[in-house]
């Protein structure tokens, strides 16, 4: 509905996402009203066999065939390096009570893996124990995406474990309860 040059929708005004500080806010509280899983991408680096890992809830499936998925990397992340094209890396799904590694997996810090009890997947990269699915990739493209950069992942290997995820969703993580 146009009210004299006002745009509203449900007595809502149009918000302009670019500009200001409170703006660039609001533009991300939009974003998080649109429910999302929660992973954490697994990699090893081989130079130093270091393993990073990170959470992130911009997943999402790219391709059925070739099977591609794709997720993004904020460009100050410490690991924005460590997904290099045609490396490994693993989308580990987050379940229903793994909140902890959720939060475990968004804290920058050289300690992440500490205690965690894992698999080992192709070319040694970390896998956390108790996920959803595990899909083992390989980097496939890069792209930028403004802040972030897109990263196109080739799917290598896939687990299938069959659980109750955790859920995203207006900066809260939640269990489905299914
Ligand atoms: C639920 C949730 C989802 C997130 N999704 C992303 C994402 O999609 N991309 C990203 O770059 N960071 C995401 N983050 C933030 C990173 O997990 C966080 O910045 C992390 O500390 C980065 O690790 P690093 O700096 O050690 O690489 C998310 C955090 C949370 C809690």
């Amino acid at each position: 509905m146009d009210d004299g040059g006002v745009t509203t929708i449900g007595g809502r005004a149009a918000i302009d996402p670019a500009g200001s500080e409170a703006a660039r806010r609001q533009f991300r509280d939009a974003l998080g009203h649109f429910c999302t899983g929660v992973t954490v991408m697994t990699a090893l680096v081989p130079e130093t066999q270091e393993r990073v890992g990170i959470t992130v809830s911009s997943f999402n499936s790219l391709s059925l065939d070739p099977p591609l998925i794709l997720w993004s990397i904020a460009k100050d992340s410490v690991s924005y390096n460590c997904y290099q094209m045609g490396s490994a890396f693993a989308v580990n799904v987050l379940s229903a009570d793994q909140e902890d590694m959720a939060l475990r997996f968004a804290r920058t810090g050289r300690d992440k893996f500490d205690g965690v009890t894992l698999h080992t997947g192709l070319e040694g990269v970390p896998l956390l124990d108790g996920c959803v699915v595990y899909l083992e990739c390989r980097t496939e493209a890069r792209y930028p995406g403004g802040d972030h950069d897109i990263i196109v992942g080739r799917v290598q290997r896939i687990f299938n474990i069959g659980k109750a995820p955790l859920l995203f969703h207006i900066g809260a993580l939640r269990g489905l309860d299914v």
